[in-house]
């Protein structure tokens, strides 16, 4: 069931949200550098979080064992930060962040660029934060429905010779990490095509990869990496439909 949030609501979502935000501009401009651990981004991360008073939504759900989900290069989504994880140069750092303020779920994710890459490795990431605007593009149009949100996504990384990760899904988000609707990265037919409505929150989150979209779940129970090992790269947004229309509120 779809929980359509408050005007109340929704700004607790935005504090949330907001937050998120800041957090994740401070990791921007190479600050995460060589030699650190995947360990260190989310010791800081852990830290910054509880010194705001709020806390890591990620850590112990559904037995998450970390604060931040750290993916790197083959490395899709749900990685487990480890102090033996070493970043290199060129390396493409996923990290997807959840915040709990006062009951208030925030989520928003970045692919970010270690030094200096290759060519395709950029244009992947450019191409997945693209994916990430036209998502959003498409869900802020009259009469959207949540599969126009996926023909989007899905038309401008398959028109960039990209795969599109099916097995996980965008989400309803703000009083539980994971609400109604599934918000596909891709047209599906067999699960529902609801309206967008003012008071719906959701998290739109292209995952895109370099080669197949087929992917290995690792034995750690978490991490998914790419079943060809070539790169991926990951963005999402928590948006609102308010009165006003849409309001990217992982934005400042
Ligand atoms: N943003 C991630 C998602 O929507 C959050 C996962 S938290 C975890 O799947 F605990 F499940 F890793
Ligand atoms: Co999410």
């Amino acid at each position: 069931m779809i929980q359509l949030k408050t005007d109340e609501q929704i700004e607790g979502i935005r504090k949330s949200c907001h937050m998120l935000c800041e957090l994740l501009d401070s990791l921007e401009d190479g600050k995460i550098k060589e030699g650190m651990s995947t360990k260190d981004i989310d010791r800081y991360c852990h830290e910054w979080i509880l010194k705001r008073n709020a806390k890591p939504a990620c850590l112990h759900y559904e037995g998450f064992p970390a604060a931040t989900c750290i993916s790197v290069n083959d490395e899709i989504i749900h990685g487990i930060p480890k102090s033996n994880h070493i970043i290199k140069e060129g390396d493409l750092v996923s990290i997807d962040l959840c915040i709990n303020l006062k009951g208030y779920i925030s989520d928003s994710a970045r692919t970010y660029i270690v030094g200096k890459t290759g060519a395709q490795e950029e244009k992947l990431v450019k191409v997945t934060r693209e994916c990430l605007y036209k998502g959003i593009e498409a869900a802020s149009q009259s009469h959207a429905r949540i599969m126009d949100i996926g023909a989007a996504v899905f038309k401008h990384a398959d028109r960039n010779g990209f795969g599109v990760i099916r097995e996980y899904c965008g989400h309803g988000v703000g009083l539980e990490l994971h609400e109604d609707p599934e918000v596909p990265n891709y047209v599906s037919h067999s699960l529902g095509n609801p309206r967008l409505r003012e008071g719906m929150v959701i998290a739109i989150e292209p995952m895109i990869t370099m080669g197949s979209r087929h992917i290995i779940d690792m034995p750690d129970g978490w991490t998914v990496v790419t079943a060809d090992h070539k790169p991926a790269a990951h963005f999402e947004h928590t948006v609102a439909i308010t009165h006003n229309g849409l309001e990217i509120l992982t934005q400042i």
